[in-house]
């Protein structure tokens, strides 16, 4: 353990000095279109003795980002299932990616807290050998993608399928994990996995078998539920299985004409007597419109305000004309009931007699006196009855 650097995060500055010394690794040779896989072993970054186990149980995450960049380069993914498990960083560069990347690898022990730093270099060139035009993509639903990712499962699906392929070399070009292609995760269920999509290349051409599985006819059965047309034996069925309405066959030997690069010209159209240049647009005035558009409903709004302000402050009815409406023997009547109204008022008003007996809060039936208020109206008897 002594030999694990650990930094703390005042030192991390420093680890990129540092870096330049456990940078001394090989590079890495990824090919432009064929799968790249890297094991981010614990051992490695633990840098144990020699003598020395990975504990089982030691947690270790990564984070892995293109030196200067905050994240992986488009054609990278990383992948890591567990923090007891590997991590591993796959994917297929593409011709634009060639050259030089630097990836900066960081884990994490999530038990020790330390973190060590390793950077991996890569020198993307173009593959050598014969062209690979016969491209087939297989869905395998009993994988998870880091299961396929080790060489050991890979050269496996490769010797399995070899039994459906005319005989020649076949090569892994792409790899991806079903989720990232429209799957869905699995419910937590033994034995469900996310499925993989394993690309496989060759230079033979694609035998009768695979063909059939991938016409039309074999997707029309696929379509109505019907297992697809397999003339030959599924030489992968006990390690892999294969779903084999999702097998895409892709034949590059004879290049597409969608293919061809167009040619770059001066800018200057041919002549087309068919085509007919639109006329120039002719200035318009739009003050009319504007105007129209806002005096007309201003003022059909001033109209309507006059004509209310008409209707109510000319068109009132006054209250002499109100009364002289009204017959005489009704005008009578209602000065009557407002003259005794305001002399009952009056009356009010001037009128010193005691308070009726009844609103006070409690009184003497005989002597007609009112009781001191008590603390606790609860005990007071309604009525008293004294002698
Ligand atoms: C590999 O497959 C993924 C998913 O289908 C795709 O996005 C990617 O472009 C492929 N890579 C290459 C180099 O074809
Ligand atoms: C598999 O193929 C079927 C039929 O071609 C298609 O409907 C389905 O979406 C495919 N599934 C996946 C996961 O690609």
């Amino acid at each position: 353990m002594a030999a694990v650097i650990l930094w703390i995060p005042l030192l991390v500055g420093l680890s990129v000095g540092l870096g330049g010394t456990q940078a001394q690794q090989n590079p890495l040779h990824p090919l432009v279109g064929r799968v790249f896989v890297h094991t981010l072993d614990h051992a490695t970054f633990l840098r144990l003795p020699e003598d020395t186990a990975v504990q089982p149980s030691t947690r270790i995450t990564y984070h892995a980002h293109l030196q200067g960049h905050p994240d992986l380069p488009r054609w990278l993914r990383y992948t890591q299932r567990s923090p007891t498990q590997p991590g591993f960083l796959y994917g297929t560069a593409t011709s634009e990616d060639r050259g030089r990347q630097v990836i900066e690898v960081t884990a994490y022990n999530r038990d020790t807290f330390a973190t060590t730093q390793k950077r991996l270099v890569l020198l993307i060139g173009d593959p050598e050998g014969p062209r690979l035009p016969y491209q087939a993509e297989f869905l395998v639903r009993s994988h998870d993608v880091e299961e396929v990712l080790p060489s050991t499962p890979t050269s496996r699906f490769l010797t399995g399928l070899g039994g459906l392929w005319e005989p020649g070399e076949l090569q892994v070009l792409n790899v991806t994990s079903a989720l990232d292609c429209g799957g869905r995760v699995p419910l937590p269920i033994e034995g469900r996995k996310e499925g993989v999509y394993i690309k496989v290349g060759s230079a033979t051409p694609f035998s009768t078998c695979l063909k059939m599985v991938a016409s039309p006819d074999s997707h029309a059965r696929c379509a109505q539920g019907q297992p697809p047309l397999l003339s030959c034996y599924d030489t992968l069925a006990p390690h892999f299985r294969v779903d084999w309405c999702n097998v895409s066959l892709v034949d590059k030997s004879v290049p597409a004409p969608a293919d061809e690069v167009p040619t770059i010209g001066d800018g200057i159209l041919e002549y087309d007597p068919f085509f007919c240049p639109p006329t120039e647009a002719t200035a318009r005035d739009f003050l009319e419109d504007a105007l129209v558009t806002l005096l007309v409903p201003l003022l059909v709004a001033l109209l309507l305000t006059l004509l209310l302000a008409y209707v109510m402050c000319c068109r009132r009815e006054g209250r002499l004309k109100r009364d002289l409406a009204t017959s005489d023997i009704q005008m009578v009547h209602h000065s009557t009931i407002l003259q005794n109204t305001e002399e009952l008022r009056q009356m009010a008003a001037t009128r010193e007699v005691p308070r009726p007996l009844s609103t006070l809060p409690m009184f003497n039936v005989r002597t007609g006196e009112g009781l001191p208020p008590r603390v606790d109206s609860a005990q007071v008897p309604l009525i008293l009855d004294q002698p």
